[in-house]
């Protein structure tokens, strides 16, 4: 199985759509494919069309032992599923402060339930507290989705210094395994200057032994697309709500990128 996190410190650059998006195109050409909600805020959730208050069992529960990962798995269609979450996520973080192996609650949670997918795709929320760090020993690999402006390496050096830790004491099988620019704007110089400074680093780092050393600017860029913005409302993937959009195409095209990458298995 691989395992998958979308990870990035920030808000609003496209990890909760990247998530549903890839776990649906995914899904779309075959694959099995678990989605982990990770953030309090439970917007994949509710892209999925998952009601709060209909959720018997989120991934809280899970996280202060009451149910398994079974008990809280949800299941969309044939080929995809999701694990939920709920406001009640927030408290994880202060109510598990004092337990033992807490930042390994969800990774212990997930070798007992040995689920049966190709892939599961965590989304985290936009934090570096526990929540992110119980992903971040789960994963395999990280996807960093990113926005291509000024600010966009602002943080990079915390989210990466964050993923250089967890690797070294607690998950030496964590690798960043890309960067995708999302809500990507044709043309301007900027984009490309911001592109342009990551591939360098990215080169920099090569033969380093850091999780990022083997990583890659995905070719792939998720132009800006209202289409994906509109998506969630009708609890919808972009594959569904409008399959003839930009942003169909390029979900398509990063589906087929990560299929074809060296699977960390
Ligand atoms: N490529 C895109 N084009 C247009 N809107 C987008 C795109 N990607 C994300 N959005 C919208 O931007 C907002 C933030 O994206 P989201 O995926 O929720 O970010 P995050 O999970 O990192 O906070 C959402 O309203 C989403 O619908
Ligand atoms: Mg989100």
């Amino acid at each position: 199985m691989r395992i998958i996190a979308l990870f990035n410190q920030k808000g609003g650059v496209g990890k909760t759509t990247t998530a549903v998006n890839l776990g649906a195109g995914m899904a779309a050409v075959g694959k099995t494919v678990m989605l982990l909600d990770m953030d309090p805020q439970g917007n994949l959730s509710f892209h999925l069309g998952i009601e709060p208050d209909k959720v018997n069992h989120s991934i809280y529960d899970v996280l202060v032992n009451r149910c398994t990962l079974t008990d809280a798995t949800y299941r969309v269609h044939d080929k995809l599923s999701v694990i939920p979450s709920t406001a009640d996520l927030a408290g994880a973080e202060v109510e598990l402060v004092n337990e033992p192996e807490r930042e390994l609650r969800l990774r212990n949670a997930v070798l007992a339930a040995k689920p049966q997918a190709d892939f599961l795709i965590i989304d985290c929320p936009p934090s570096l507290g526990l929540l992110t760090l119980n992903s971040l020993c789960l994963a395999k690999e990280v996807i960093i989705p990113m926005q291509a402006h000024f600010l966009a390496l602002q943080g990079m050096a915390r989210l990466l210094d964050t993923c250089s830790l967890v690797q070294e004491q607690l998950n030496p099988d964590l690798r960043i395994s890309g960067i995708l620019f999302c809500q990507y704007e044709q043309a301007p110089r900027l984009t490309s200057e911001v592109t342009g400074e990551v591939d360098q680093f990215l080169n920099n780092s090569r033969g380093t032994g850091k999780p990022w050393s083997e990583a890659q600017v995905f070719r792939t860029q998720i132009r800006r697309n209202i289409r994906l913005a509109e998506a969630p409302s009708f609890n919808q993937s972009i594959f569904d709500y409008a399959p003839n959009s930009a942003g169909a195409a390029d979900y398509g095209v990063l589906v087929q990128d990560i299929l074809e990458m060296h699977a960390a298995t």
